[in-house]
């Protein structure tokens, strides 16, 4: 049988980090492409015991149906979770729970854009935000990112010509670059936002993360208007199996993506939600998150002592201050598809920078992920680096 395809079908762009881990069956292959959690990373104790007593006390509560919005005494956690350091949800905001921000993304461009309609993106930004947004035919305006976040002129520039739908960003160890948005350039999107009238969506799965440096309040705690969008997600924090996210933001929007999540999935999976609740509520989250700051500060300073001992002056990166990647940029006369190509035949995966454009100009980073593998791979990962530099004759 031969598909007919829709437009917006084929405006999608394959994602190379898919790609690249249908060759992680091998098991010499060394991975920095991927964005998972470090393995030790989760509650998994919390998680059986939970579930355990919750499946014995109440069975069909945590089997049945349930409602679009979320499970209500979740919703409170999420806010009190979000709210944790600085009010981010207030109390003239609604909060939904979702099946992951991933579906956020989805349901802020469902609910916003007609085809052909202008989203405002950073460029480079998460390429699985790109795809969900070219799959409702939007067309994406990159706004070059820069290592304290978005170029501003070039921002309002976009929000003036293009009036674009919403704007979307990623102020907290972004993914590719791990580049954290100033706080002056934060009061400044939300007032740009304010004044041309194009709403962001604050994209924060990493935010808990945060490994060096101080914390910045996010961008939604300047916003007395209702323009900013928060997109939270459990993800990173607890596991990214159970697919827990929270949006949080003016009640006529997120009245919305109730009746949009009513006919996408009825409502996220009961079960988690209850369960994720109870962690929340119930165990020391301060601690957990403090653990897994300890687990990717060491692991990201490993990575970043290997390299600077064994690719200076070859591979330059700005320090991320939390997250999960490095962008590291190549000598100019490195081709970073040969060094990409060249790694994988020495059994390491890294994602050339170009994935994560709007466009196909050419991009002379890669992004390394320093929270999946082993200290030990990170050392063999490195020199794979510093051998495939000097075959390309860096
Ligand atoms: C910036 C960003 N946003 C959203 C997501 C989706 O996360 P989830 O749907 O698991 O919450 C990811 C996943 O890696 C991400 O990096």
């Amino acid at each position: 049988m031969e598909f007919r395809y829709s437009n917006k079908v084929k405006q999608m762009k394959p994602s190379i980090i898919r790609e690249l881990l249908k060759q992680m069956s091998d098991p010499q292959l060394i991975s920095f492409a991927g964005g998972n959690p470090a393995a030790d990373s989760f509650p998994a104790d919390a998680i059986r015991k939970f579930s355990d007593e919750l499946l014995a006390t109440d069975p069909v509560g945590m089997l049945q149906y349930s409602v679009t919005e979320g499970y209500g005494p979740l919703r409170k956690a999420a806010r009190d979770y979000a709210n944790r350091q600085w009010p981010v949800v207030s109390d003239a905001d609604d909060l939904i729970i979702t099946s992951g921000s991933q579906q956020i993304i989805e349901f802020m461009t469902k609910l916003l854009c007609n085809e052909g309609d202008v989203i405002a993106v950073e460029e480079p930004a998460f390429l699985g935000a790109y795809n969900s947004m070219c799959s409702f035919g939007a067309r994406l305006a990159g706004v070059p990112l820069e290592a304290d976040g978005v170029n501003l002129e070039a921002l309002e520039q976009v929000f003036r010509d293009q009036k674009p739908k919403f704007f979307y960003c990623i102020p907290n160890f972004q993914n590719p670059t791990g580049y954290t948005t100033s706080l002056e350039k934060r009061k400044a999107i939300c007032e740009l936002a304010v004044r041309y009238g194009v709403p962001v969506l604050e994209d924060d799965p990493y935010g808990a993360l945060r490994i060096s440096g101080e914390a910045i309040p996010p961008i939604k705690h300047f916003d007395t208007t209702g323009a900013v969008v928060y997109a939270g997600s459990f993800s990173k924090v607890l596991c990214p199996g159970m697919r827990l996210a929270f949006c949080a933001g003016q009640p006529d929007l997120i009245g919305k993506m109730v009746v949009a999540k009513q006919g996408s999935d009825v409502h996220t999976n009961v079960w988690a939600q209850r369960v994720c609740e109870r962690i929340l509520t119930q165990t020391d989250m301060d601690a957990h998150l403090a653990r897994l700051q300890d687990i990717y500060r060491d692991k990201a300073n490993y990575m970043m002592a290997e390299m600077d001992a064994k690719l200076a002056g070859r591979m330059t990166y700005i320090k991320p201050e939390g997250g999960m990647f490095i962008w590291a940029t190549l000598p100019e006369a490195v081709d970073t598809d040969a060094f990409v190509k060249k790694c994988l035949e020495h059994k390491l995966a890294v994602v050339p920078g170009s994935a994560f454009y709007t466009t196909d100009a050419p991009c002379r980073s890669v992004r390394l992920n320093f929270s999946t593998p082993s200290k030990e791979q990170i050392a063999q990962g490195v020199e794979i680096m510093d051998k495939v530099l000097r075959e390309l004759g860096a």
